[in-house]
């Protein structure tokens, strides 16, 4: 069960070009293209004469064409033409899902009925379109369930251990960072404060530090993504809660979408600051973000494949998984169908 009538991240605008794009959302088979005039559609990657795969077809102008007998559809999945055949049955349609793209974020809803509606906009990801910063991203696809990348996400303790090469530090100074847990409504947020700390690698590579740096990482959790917003300035030199803090910013964007149950789609971004001595980092932040990235996985994988080893085996909690934990309860409350509370 997932957390229905939500947007989820279903990519990147830059993923679609001249082709389809065949993705599983939350079990659902689905094909993502781009009309004639440029606009993203969803459909269910389905042909409703034989069942094919739209998404072996080929785009056409009106829509897209099934690679079989020639069927065409129209961004609101209704067959539009069927080659050599006037009339068109009523039923000539598949399943079509409100997209939207904003701040280069594809966002597909997954509702729990077919023509839901959406209630509002997609979130934001104000960082993708502020002049501050250079983003780039990509995607990385979990044989695990998503809550697990979300466990790992709201938990930060563990950078000092996985990612030791990259934004890790010292491990002692992360177990032991001033931690704080908040949540609102559905939200959650957690603060992290290391003062007077060891810059890691990436940190000292992108931006000129003069020696200890007070370090923030600010987790915003919400059911359908996550912002991390972390970064460093040279200890004692700003006021690390303040907002408008200067020194060395990245902010993390992370689309964790359900894939099935258990395998997981990652969509992510990741914008930096860079100083006006120094080359431009953009590159160098991105390919240490993306091994950063990678050593999760293999966590989170070799995680899964024993949790499913030791099928039901106890677990016990520590200080570290207060924010995760609340995410599982929101997850948890979000994917109960309507009048079956938690
Ligand atoms: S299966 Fe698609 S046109 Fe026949
Ligand atoms: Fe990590």
């Amino acid at each position: 069960m997932f957390p229905l009538n939500q947007w989820y991240v279903a990519g990147f605008a830059w993923e679609l070009q001249d082709k389809p794009l065949a993705r599983t959302f939350l079990n659902h088979k689905v094909v993502l293209f781009r009309t004639g005039n440029g606009e993203v559609a969803a459909l269910e990657d389905r042909c409703c004469h034989r069942s094919v795969p739209l998404s072996c077809g080929a785009l056409d102008e009106g829509g897209i064409r099934c690679g079989y007998h020639g069927l065409l559809y129209g961004a609101d999945g209704q067959c539009i033409e069927i080659p050599g055949q006037v009339k068109i049955p009523g039923k000539a349609r598949v399943r079509a899902y409100r997209v939207a793209v904003r701040n280069q974020v594809i966002w597909i809803w997954m509702g729990e009925q077919a023509d839901s509606a959406p209630d509002g906009p997609p979130p934001e990801i104000a960082a993708h379109d502020n002049p501050r910063y250079k983003f780039k991203g990509g995607a990385f696809h979990y044989d695990a369930p998503y809550q697990l990348i979300h466990d790992n996400l709201l938990d930060l303790s563990h950078v000092g251990y996985v990612h030791a090469k990259t934004i890790g530090g010292n491990p002692k100074v992360h177990m032991e960072a001033p931690t704080n847990v908040s949540s609102d409504n559905h939200d959650v947020r957690v603060v992290r404060w290391m003062k007077s700390s060891q810059p890691p690698a990436t940190y000292s590579a992108a931006w000129p530090f003069k020696g200890l740096i007070d370090r923030w990482q600010e987790i915003d959790f919400h059911v359908n993504h996550l912002n991390i917003f972390t970064g460093a300035v040279d200890a004692n030199t700003d006021a690390l809660d303040d907002p408008r803090r200067g020194g060395f910013h990245m902010r993390g964007f992370h689309g964790i979408t359900p894939e099935t149950d258990t395998t997981s789609h990652y969509f992510w971004t990741m914008a930096s600051s860079s100083h006006p001595d120094m080359p431009d980092n953009l590159e160098l932040v991105y390919q240490q973000t993306a091994m950063t990235f990678e050593e999760d996985r293999v966590i989170i994988e070799a995680q899964y494949r024993n949790m499913c080893q030791f099928d039901g085996a106890p677990q016990i909690d520590i200080h570290v998984d207060a924010g995760a934990n609340r995410a599982r309860r929101i997850i948890n409350i979000l994917s109960q169908p309507a009048g079956h509370p938690a």
